[in-house]
């Protein structure tokens, strides 16, 4: 009896550790688990009254980036710092800066907000890998710009390494609310080495702090789906309705846009001044500010085709530098991509079936904003994998697919086109053994873990 009950707890501490572990505000994502953004502060010189140090976001996210307008910063300090100046980046505040009389500081809020200065910021004001804008690229697409730096001359601080306090409650908006910073923890001095590698200098004093993307806590909705269709069966499987929101012309008129109607420049200024983050769609059954559709097109012999094409309904946005993330066991080889630049991921040493896709510089790296231009597609050619590949339960449709780090929802796996001759029902029961196959393993690793 005892046995059984604890086995029943056991059972339950399980459910719990599942359930929790899954929660939607958890930032882990399986595909870029290390993802992370790191603000790091080099002390580069103590002062009368403070420190000058030089901060650095690095954005160590696989294919999550930061564009226009870009992110904003913000702490709150520990004791009663001031910032006397500031080059390659600005508080957006200066703040009530009274007790101060001859010299006026650049800010003297508890809790300044800091934005990245434009490009074309003249050369006395900048430092090196600042003024872009607040834009950050991702670390597959562009590491070299995947960096963003400021200067910060702070005042009314600690002037040795025992005295200085760290700043607290870091928050980092790109441009709205994801990410959470965790607290800034002292770290070995960072090393500089000069160019020519002949002499290393070191900071005086260094912390880190880093920030993990969450899409939960930027958006409750989603902000991408799928529709599949295949070359065996002439059903297109549509978006799932109502993915992103519905259209509800009683309740919410104007809640999205027909094409070529003349009110279409007055709502997009209209929700401009609502939410300048906020999507203004075309009015589709999903109501998705983007749909990927994933066409398998050609059989051959050896290899098979699909066509994948981006689109954008949303009115509001031209998607730079965007990128799409595709988990597919046939990933492994791939043999041509058309018209996409291709990298592929592998969070997990063994296992080799994502991959990530984006624009050709100059060609297909902005995806613009809804209308006839709205669109990027690609076509991928894959070697058939003899002991995997099939037509049959789907297999040819990708198992999850991200547009810019964000989840594009799939429609339903029963859903899916199936080949003439197979049954929905079988594919169905495969699918829940399938889930309990997972399960199962899933279950496996936790008691081995524990
Ligand atoms: C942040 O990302 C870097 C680079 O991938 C990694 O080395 C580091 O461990 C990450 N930090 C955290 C706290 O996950
Ligand atoms: C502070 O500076 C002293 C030497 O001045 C050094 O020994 C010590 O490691 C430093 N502490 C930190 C946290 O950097
Ligand atoms: C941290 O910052 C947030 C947002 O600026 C604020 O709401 C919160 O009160 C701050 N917490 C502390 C301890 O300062
Ligand atoms: C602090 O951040 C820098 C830059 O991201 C990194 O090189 C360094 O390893 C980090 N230190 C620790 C202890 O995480
Ligand atoms: C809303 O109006 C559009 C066009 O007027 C129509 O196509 C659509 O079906 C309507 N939606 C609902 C939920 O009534
Ligand atoms: C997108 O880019 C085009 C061409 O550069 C520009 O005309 C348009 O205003 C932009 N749209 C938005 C929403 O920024
Ligand atoms: C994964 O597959 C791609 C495409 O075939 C290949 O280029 C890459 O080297 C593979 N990576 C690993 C770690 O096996
Ligand atoms: C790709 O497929 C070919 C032919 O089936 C096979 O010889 C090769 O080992 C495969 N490559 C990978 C990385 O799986
Ligand atoms: C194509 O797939 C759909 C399911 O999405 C199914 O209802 C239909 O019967 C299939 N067509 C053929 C010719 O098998």
């Amino acid at each position: 009896m005892a046995a059984k009950m604890g086995s029943f707890f056991f059972l339950f501490a399980i459910i719990f550790i599942f359930c929790c572990k899954f929660t939607p505000t958890d930032a882990y994502d399986s595909l870029d688990p290390k993802g992370n953004i790191t603000i790091k502060w080099d002390v580069m010189q103590w002062t009368p009254d403070g420190y000058v140090a030089v901060v650095t976001m690095f954005n160590f996210q696989q294919y999550r980036h930061i564009q226009a307008p870009g992110w904003t910063l913000g702490w709150t300090w520990a004791k009663k710092e001031v910032i006397w100046s500031m080059v390659g980046a600005q508080t957006t505040e200066q703040g009530d800066c009274s007790k101060y009389k001859a010299n006026l500081p650049h800010c003297c809020k508890k809790d300044p907000t800091i934005v990245d200065l434009l490009p074309g910021t003249p050369y006395n004001q900048q430092i090196a890998n600042c003024c872009k804008g607040g834009v950050l690229r991702s670390w597959v697409q562009d590491p070299d710009n995947a960096a963003s730096s400021f200067q910060v001359s702070v005042g009314a601080a600690g002037t040795t390494n025992k005295t200085v306090r760290v700043p607290k409650n870091f928050t980092l908006q790109a441009p709205g609310p994801g990410y959470t910073c965790g607290i800034a923890k002292i770290v070995k001095p960072t090393r500089f080495v000069t160019a020519d590698k002949r002499r290393t200098t070191q900071a005086l004093m260094t912390w880190n702090v880093t920030c993990t993307y969450s899409q939960f806590l930027a958006q409750k909705t989603p902000t991408c789906c799928v529709s599949l269709s295949s070359f065996y069966n002439d059903t297109i499987v549509n978006c799932p309705k109502c993915t992103c929101g519905c259209q509800n012309n009683i309740t919410r008129p104007g809640s999205c846009v027909v094409p070529n109607s003349p009110y279409l420049a007055s709502a997009v200024t209209a929700s401009e001044d609502k939410d300048p983050y906020k999507p203004l769609v075309q009015c589709t059954s999903h109501m998705c500010p983007i749909r990927v559709h994933w066409h398998v097109k050609l059989n051959y012999k050896e290899y098979w085709r699909v066509k994948i094409s981006i689109t954008n309904f949303n009115f509001k946005m031209n998607y730079t530098e965007w990128n799409l993330v595709v988990q597919h066991p046939n990933l492994d080889n791939i043999t041509q991509l058309f018209s996409f630049n291709y990298k592929s991921l592998t969070p997990y040493a063994a296992i080799n079936d994502t991959a990530m896709l984006w624009g050709i510089k100059y060609y297909n790296d902005l995806l613009m904003e809804a209308g006839p231009l709205g669109n990027v597609q690609s076509e991928i050619l894959f070697r058939k994998d003899s002991s995997a590949f099939t037509f049959d339960k789907g297999w040819a449709f990708p198992r999850r697919l991200y547009f810019n780090g964000d989840n594009c929802v799939m429609p339903p796996p029963d859903a899916y086109p199936w080949l003439p001759n197979s049954s929905p029902k079988q594919m169905k029961s495969n699918h829940l053994h399938r889930l309990i196959a997972l399960f199962l393993t899933s279950l496996t690793v936790l008691l081995v873990s524990i």
